[in-house]
């Protein structure tokens, strides 16, 4: 990773050799356009703009509510960093508000690592389906995170679940592990 950019977490690394399996057949095609529900400090969407989003027409839309204002900060000058931000899009809001402006099936990927709360990542999920061309990549993260014990939210396990059992958008798993992939071929 560019040694320029400064992260205080890491959630991302760890999954590279999965992604750069999964994303091969994109690297430096144009035009792409990937989406990302929750991008912290910019680790994964960062990645992904220097290892796929190579060609200077692929754009990352990223969207987080940023609650973390040092979270933002440091974000902002990540990508800063990058030398490309003209191919970031910056959506500071909860990902249901942002994700009904997108027009259907115009988007190459989209990466669900947002709320871990079993409704948003439903709702996440369902709307997301709507926006990848076919073709196209829908990852979720964390399908095996549990909340804490004594909290009142639910994980994310079953929400997905009910998406692929749906399969109303033809799913082709190609992945299921910590983190979930699918194709959506409809
Ligand atoms: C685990 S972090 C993301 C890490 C990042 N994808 C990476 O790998 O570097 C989760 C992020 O989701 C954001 N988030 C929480 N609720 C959200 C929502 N409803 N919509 C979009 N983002 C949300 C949080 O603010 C946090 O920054």
């Amino acid at each position: 990773m560019n040694s320029v950019y400064e992260f205080t977490s890491d959630w991302f690394s760890r999954r590279i050799p999965l992604w750069q399996e999964w994303l091969r057949p994109l690297v430096g095609k144009p035009h792409l356009q990937f989406l990302e529900i929750g991008s912290h400090e910019g680790r994964s969407a960062l990645w992904l703009l220097d290892n796929v989003l190579t060609h200077p027409t692929g754009t990352i839309s990223c969207i987080d509510p940023w609650y973390n204002a040092e979270a933002e900060r440091r974000f902002d000058r990540n990508v800063a960093a990058s030398g490309r931000s003209n191919q970031v899009r910056k959506f500071k809001s909860k990902s249901q508000q942002i994700l009904p402006r997108f027009p259907e099936r115009s988007l190459d990927l989209v990466y669900i690592d947002g709320s871990h709360e079993g409704a948003d990542v439903l709702l996440d999920g369902l709307l997301a389906l709507l926006l990848v061309k076919r073709g196209g990549l829908l990852i979720f993260d964390d399908y095996h995170w549990k909340p804490p014990d004594g909290t009142i939210h639910h994980p994310p396990q079953p929400a997905i679940d009910a998406i692929l059992d749906l399969n109303d958008w033809r799913l082709t798993e190609v992945h299921r592990g910590w983190q979930i992939a699918v194709r959506v071929d409809r």
